[in-house]
């Protein structure tokens, strides 16, 4: 019996040594000292020794079983450290690789476009106000005084998506989205998409954007919507610019007028951009139509407003000498990065 002790105290050492991984350790444990293990069986047998037997090889046993505890443990604790160093060997970083360059992304002109309007506006104490892109055909035509009958309803320049339903052509029904939720003073602009069944080419694209604007108060005249349009026109262009104001028709202003800006380019002598005239049109504008002050239970005897409307693509084609809108929306990186 003891020197099957020895035996098993040799074997263990042997194997302990060409154990690797954690899971080798404890096989070699439940071999040796589980419930059926090699040492466990011999500590069960020693009933049948005679007491000074029993004395002697239980020390032994002890013993034997107490080296193998500490050796199992040691060896434990050895590759469970190796298998760590090996995790980290693998999961070492090197911090002075060079990294990944990435490319900052630029804004796109429209985007600097609209930005700098609304800015305009905002310093002269106009708030942003939004509205869908899938309007409703009362906000977009009816409630804007653009009757059953009126051209612009045409199925040809309008995407309908039901009988009552469109993709605003405009940003216009946003004016009655405002009015039917706010009490004047009313001082918004609101800058968004808008689509049109057109077909594209060098100045026409089905999505476009404009930016509205909408000012009714007691007392609002002619004279406002003139004072604010000039000074956004000196803002946006230079302090030289001067405006023309030249009579047009919109069914929800009245009157209405079409506003035309000095050339930037050639400061009115004629030149390519404005087409030899001296003179670039920018806007639509009018003092609001009575009929659209009803529509927000407004009275119109109290309260009078003017409005605008100008499209962002054309003040960016000007701005920066773009001669075709479907260069705005081709994404060639190219073209956009022009504008850092
Ligand atoms: N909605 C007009 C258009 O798309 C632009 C416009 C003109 C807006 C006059 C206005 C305005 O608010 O008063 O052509």
């Amino acid at each position: 019996m003891q020197s099957q002790l020895n035996k098993i105290l040799e074997e263990a050492k042997a194997q302990l040594e060409k154990a690797r991984t954690q899971a080798e350790t404890d096989e070699i444990r439940v071999k040796i000292l589980g419930k059926k293990g090699e040492l466990t069986q011999i500590l069960r047998g020693m009933g049948k020794l005679s007491p000074e037997e029993r004395k002697e090889t239980g020390q032994m046993a002890n013993k034997v079983r107490s080296e193998v505890e500490n050796m199992l443990n040691e060896k434990f604790e050895a590759v469970k450290k190796a298998a760590k160093e090996a995790q980290f060997k693998i999961e070492k970083i090197d911090v002075t690789e060079p990294g990944k360059s990435r490319t900052l992304g630029v804004k796109h002109p429209l985007t600097i476009t609209m930005e700098e309007i609304s800015k305009v506006f905002m310093n002269m104490g106009f708030s942003i106000v939004e509205g869908p892109e899938v309007e409703t055909v009362f906000n977009n035509f009816d409630a804007l005084n653009a009757g059953p009958n009126h051209p612009a309803r045409d199925m040809t320049d309008t995407f309908y998506i039901t009988e009552d339903v469109l993709l605003r052509t405009q940003t216009s029904p946003v004016q009655v989205r405002t009015l039917l939720k706010q009490d004047p003073p009313i001082k918004v602009i609101s800058p968004g998409r808008c689509f049109r069944c057109d077909t594209p080419d060098a100045t026409h694209s089905p999505m476009f954007h404009q930016i509205e604007g909408l000012v009714v108060d007691e007392g609002i005249t002619m004279a406002d919507l003139k004072g604010t349009l000039d000074s956004f026109a000196k803002q946006l262009f230079g302090p030289e610019t001067k405006t023309k104001f030249r009579p047009h028709h919109f069914p929800f202003t009245e009157p209405s007028a079409e506003v035309d800006v000095s050339c930037f380019k050639c400061g009115g002598k004629g030149c390519r951009v404005c087409k030899g005239s001296g003179w670039i049109e920018i806007l639509g504008c009018g003092m609001v139509h009575p009929n659209v002050l009803k529509v927000g239970g407004l009275d119109t005897e109290k309260y009078t407003g003017f409005a605008f409307g100008m499209g962002v693509e054309r003040v960016a084609m000007l701005k920066y000498g773009v001669d075709d809108i479907r260069l705005f929306y081709e994404n060639d990186m190219r073209f956009i990065n022009q504008f850092k």
